[in-house]
């Protein structure tokens, strides 16, 4: 078999494997559940700048680009809403904060959820190549760390006040 023939033979299967794969049904729901009771905010300003970094992954006020219906793209984009969700989600504040409250998972004290702002883990880097917009500057990055930290301190209803179970294991 020549060279030629052999790559087309790839391009084939590569082709036939990308059409298979979008008939997995996993990733294309895109559902947006309603918003339950978003933070007491300690100012507009801090929803503004969350609302631009965070919103996509962390509420359930996500914006599904064309592309998170495109598998593989879809699958990587739907898992990281659903994780998002599960341990911060504004958009049903008083659940995420009382069942990720006692696990001693990292980013859940109060001022955790600005540090990973400040050092560079949220939002995760991938999401910027295609949300400039996410992009914050040094400045906003300490108003938003501030102002979470503000925020999720200050939380109603006691949610996040009970730390009972061990600290946070590095
Ligand atoms: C592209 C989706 C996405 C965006 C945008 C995003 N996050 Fe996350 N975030 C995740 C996922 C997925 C997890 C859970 C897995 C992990 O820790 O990486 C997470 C976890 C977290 C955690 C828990 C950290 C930990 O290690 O347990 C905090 C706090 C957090 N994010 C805050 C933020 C903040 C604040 C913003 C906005 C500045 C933000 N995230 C933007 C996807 C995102």
């Amino acid at each position: 078999m020549n060279i030629r023939k052999l790559v087309w033979i790839v391009v084939a299967v590569l082709a036939a494997g990308f059409l298979l794969i979008q008939l997995v049904p996993y990733g294309r729901a895109h559902d947006n559940p309603p918003v339950v009771a978003e933070p007491n905010w300690d100012s507009p300003q801090t929803r503004e700048l969350a609302q631009r970094a965070c919103f996509d992954c962390h509420s359930n006020e996500t914006t599904w680009p064309w592309y998170a219906s495109v598998a593989p793209v879809s699958w990587m984009v739907q898992h990281d809403v659903d994780e998002g969700r599960r341990y911060l989600n504004f958009s049903d504040w008083n659940q995420s904060r009382a069942e990720n409250g006692g696990e001693g998972r990292e980013g859940n004290e109060p001022e955790e959820v600005g540090n990973v702002v400040l050092n560079g883990q949220m939002p995760p880097s991938q999401f910027l190549l295609t949300h400039p917009e996410a992009r914050l500057t040094d400045a906003e990055k300490a108003a938003l760390a501030d102002g979470l930290a503000a925020t999720a301190g200050q939380s109603p209803a006691g949610a996040s006040a009970d730390h009972e179970s061990d600290e946070p294991s590095d």
